[in-house]
């Protein structure tokens, strides 16, 4: 985990992955990417686009507006109304993210309002719902089939049992691309007509296509040495990842948090108190990011429940040259599991470690260094910022506004994610509050 340039566990994968291979996922982007050149070109784009304060400060206002969205949703159904929590969280992260990407609406949450709603559907087109739907379908299928081709060898791939499979999933993996490929060259339209003294719009995909041009809306960073812009293929292999990587990470972050605060009163007292200290007691009235930035006990919050219930638990390397670990001696291409749910629940390091306490961060604000929620080293999370920002606004806007009834246990399944598979809840307008 030590941030050493070109070190000798810098991969998460071996070159002879085949199933990664097999669907063109190797040795590109971000991720699967084993050439240490290649993956610092792309690495370098991404520090430039997502860590840039300006995008993150946008994104805020992304945020706001989907989450208004989803109120607006929730009000139609009335306050009787079982939410499944955590489809709604995957459709408000799937329209955010978009819409910091790309500028344009995705419409997951008017999608998915529509399925459960009793009451009169949205009236859009049916055309921009059903495309919109296969999109978003489409991409959560690429996100989860990562870890099957990540796992088994081509020969396994085209069993007769599985070969069928496999090649659904290959097409939903091309399909996806194919529908990139038009985003971006739509997108690469609009830029060259956009006289030049006029103001680019400012989402991921622009910066990402006119990064390192004369174009370029990006902020400048000190160590900014190189000049290439990036091709298209290598935009939509990131466009594609950053999709995957960010959405199910956030929704299902966001499930465990409510979780854990509905089971733990005082924290998500203290939690409130803190919130409306900061932002005051109107459950309206807007925030900034410096904002934000202040609501310490709702980032202790958010490493608590990512040191209990990591939602990824598990992060592999592997080493490039034969390394000596705990006294053996390694061959090169040994796969090391990095298995943070076990390391953050030390009895060494955290006392009662099973206990859900916000605090042990206020009192001890260096433990939160040792809490991987977005792992570590040169390959530490890139969206770690808007990632943060994302949980914290909406946290923020949920329960200043909101009392939740847990309407049952969460049911969770661990691999090498851990995902929330079903959050029932009521929500119901906390007293003096309205929308
Ligand atoms: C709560 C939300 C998130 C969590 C918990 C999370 C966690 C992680 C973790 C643990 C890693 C592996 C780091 C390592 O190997 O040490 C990672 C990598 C990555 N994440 Fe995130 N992430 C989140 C959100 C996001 C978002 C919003 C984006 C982009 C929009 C993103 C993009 C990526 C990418 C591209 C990588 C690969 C980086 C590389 O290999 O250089 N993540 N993330």
């Amino acid at each position: 985990m030590k941030p050493t340039v070109n070190g000798s566990f810098h991969n998460r994968v071996n070159n002879d992955n085949e199933g990664l291979e097999e669907i063109g996922l190797l040795n590109t982007g971000l991720v699967f990417n084993n050439n240490y050149d290649n993956w610092r070109f792309h690495r370098k784009f991404y520090t430039k686009v997502m860590m840039s304060p300006s995008l993150i400060k946008q994104s805020v206002i992304v945020v706001r507006n989907s989450f208004m969205e989803m109120e607006k949703y929730w009000n139609d159904l009335g306050e009787d109304t079982i939410i499944e929590f955590n489809h709604w969280m995957k459709r408000y992260f799937f329209d955010t993210i978009f819409i910091i990407s790309t500028n344009n609406r995705a419409y997951a949450l008017a999608n998915y309002y529509n399925k459960v709603t009793k009451n009169g559907k949205l009236s859009l087109p049916e055309s921009v719902l059903k495309e919109s739907n296969t999109f978003i379908e489409a991409i959560n299928v690429v996100a989860q089939s990562l870890q099957y081709f990540y796992i088994l060898p081509r020969k396994v791939l085209y069993l007769p049992i599985i070969k069928r499979y496999t090649q659904y999933l290959k097409g939903r993996v091309y399909w996806v691309r194919n529908n990139v490929n038009n985003i971006i060259k739509s997108r690469r339209e609009e830029i060259s007509k956009t006289p030049i003294d006029q103001k680019l719009k400012s989402d991921i995909l622009t910066m990402f296509l006119t990064v390192n041009t004369e174009r370029d809306i990006t902020e400048r960073i000190a160590d900014d040495i190189h000049d290439e812009p990036m091709s298209d293929k290598d935009v939509q292999r990131n466009f594609i990842e950053l999709m995957g990587a960010g959405i199910d990470t956030s929704s299902n972050s966001l499930c465990f948090l409510v979780d854990f605060l509905e089971n733990n009163p005082k924290a998500k007292q203290r939690m409130i108190e803190e919130i409306e200290r900061v932002l005051g007691k109107d459950p309206n009235s807007s925030f900034t990011f410096e904002d934000l930035s202040k609501l310490e006990y709702v980032e202790a919050v958010i490493k608590e429940s990512s040191r209990i219930r990591s939602v990824i638990p598990l992060v592999f390397k592997t080493n490039s040259v034969p390394e000596v670990v705990g006294s053996y001696r390694w061959s090169k291409n040994t796969y090391f599991g990095l298995n943070f749910g076990a390391i953050q629940k030390q009895k060494s390091f955290w006392k009662d470690p099973e206990k859900f306490n916000p605090d042990r961060f206020m009192d001890n604000p260096d433990s939160k260094s040792k809490v991987y929620m977005f792992g570590g080293g040169l390959r530490i999370c890139p969206g770690r910022n808007l990632a943060m920002m994302g949980l914290k606004a909406t946290l923020v806007m949920l329960y200043r506004k909101y009392d939740i009834e847990l309407l049952g246990p969460l049911k969770e399944h661990i691999g090498m994610l851990r995902t929330c598979d079903e959050l029932k809840v009521k929500l119901r307008k906390r007293k003096n509050v309205n929308i």
